[in-house]
């Protein structure tokens, strides 16, 4: 694997933040590379990827019905509609606004056998971790034990991931995941040219062609992908992130997690009636 050293300068990010990405003039990564700062410290890891579920997990990407939505991004001095496609598998928080317990998400159940491969390869991913980081994985490890172990995915240090259909993100950082982890991320590409990832302090563009591994902070450090090029109509490329989200410390059991739903709903009954 081949070492790059970088200066990071952050400068720019600022200006950057929710820009779409255009054509960064950054040094090309192209082949499996760790890339590191001028004091040695791991920054991100890109590396080819394989394992035995990867046949049958392209065969299903295609088939899920993914959420479709529209965000703004920050276009040439204006705005302009940025489309998201994506759907994420694992476990969620609580969330007191919706009235919503922790628990598992549609997908798990609605893809019973898509989400058991997925969390199969969870666990590769996991020791592929461990493997390029032992220093960040075992800080990873230790604050995942603080989350009860039904809502960690196999491998148990990643509690969600995110399966992106075809979806340019313009310039961001991640948001809501134990800090300084790295977040896993796998692309798998049919037919479908670009769609690398940028990082602008770091100088560096990942050039995430089919079957490859990345791993970096994405909260620490500001990414977006580069122009997504489908020249068919089966034109694909998915990325599925892995993440581990602070929140779900506080979760509790299944059981408990009812109940106290439960009991805001009676507090808030009483409080009305
Ligand atoms: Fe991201």
């Amino acid at each position: 694997m081949k070492k790059l050293v970088v200066n990071v300068d952050e400068s720019k990010d600022k200006n950057l933040l929710g820009k779409r990405v255009v054509a960064p003039l950054d040094i090309v990564v192209n082949s499996p590379t760790t890339v590191v700062d001028q004091d040695g410290r791991l920054l991100v890891v890109i590396d080819s990827f394989d394992d035995k579920d990867l046949p049958y997990v392209r065969s299903f990407l295609p088939h899920i019905n993914y959420q479709n939505n529209l965000r703004l991004a920050n276009f040439q001095g204006g705005f302009e509609q940025l489309r998201t496609s994506d759907m994420s598998f694992g476990y969620r928080p609580y969330k007191p606004l919706f009235g919503m317990p922790s628990g598992a998400l549609d997908f798990n159940k609605k893809y019973a056998n898509w989400f058991n491969r997925l969390n199969d390869m969870t666990e590769r991913v996991t020791e592929i971790y461990e493997t390029i980081s032992s220093d960040c994985f075992n800080r990873h490890k230790t604050m995942a034990q603080d989350i009860r172990p039904e809502w960690l995915l196999k491998g148990g240090v990643f509690s969600q991931g995110i399966i992106n259909n075809s979806v340019q993100h313009s310039y961001h950082y991640d948001r809501g995941n134990f800090k300084n982890t790295m977040s896993a991320m796998i692309v798998l590409k049919h037919k479908s040219t670009g769609g690398w990832l940028n990082l602008p302090a770091l100088g560096v563009t990942l050039a995430t062609e089919d079957s490859c591994i990345v791993f970096f902070d994405g909260q620490k450090i500001l990414h977006g992908v580069t122009p997504i090029v489908n020249r068919y109509t089966s034109s694909k490329r998915f990325s599925i992130v892995w993440y581990t989200l602070a929140k779900m410390v506080n979760s509790l059991s299944a059981d408990d997690e009812i109940n106290k739903i439960r009991k805001t709903d009676l507090k808030k009954h009483r409080k009305n009636s």
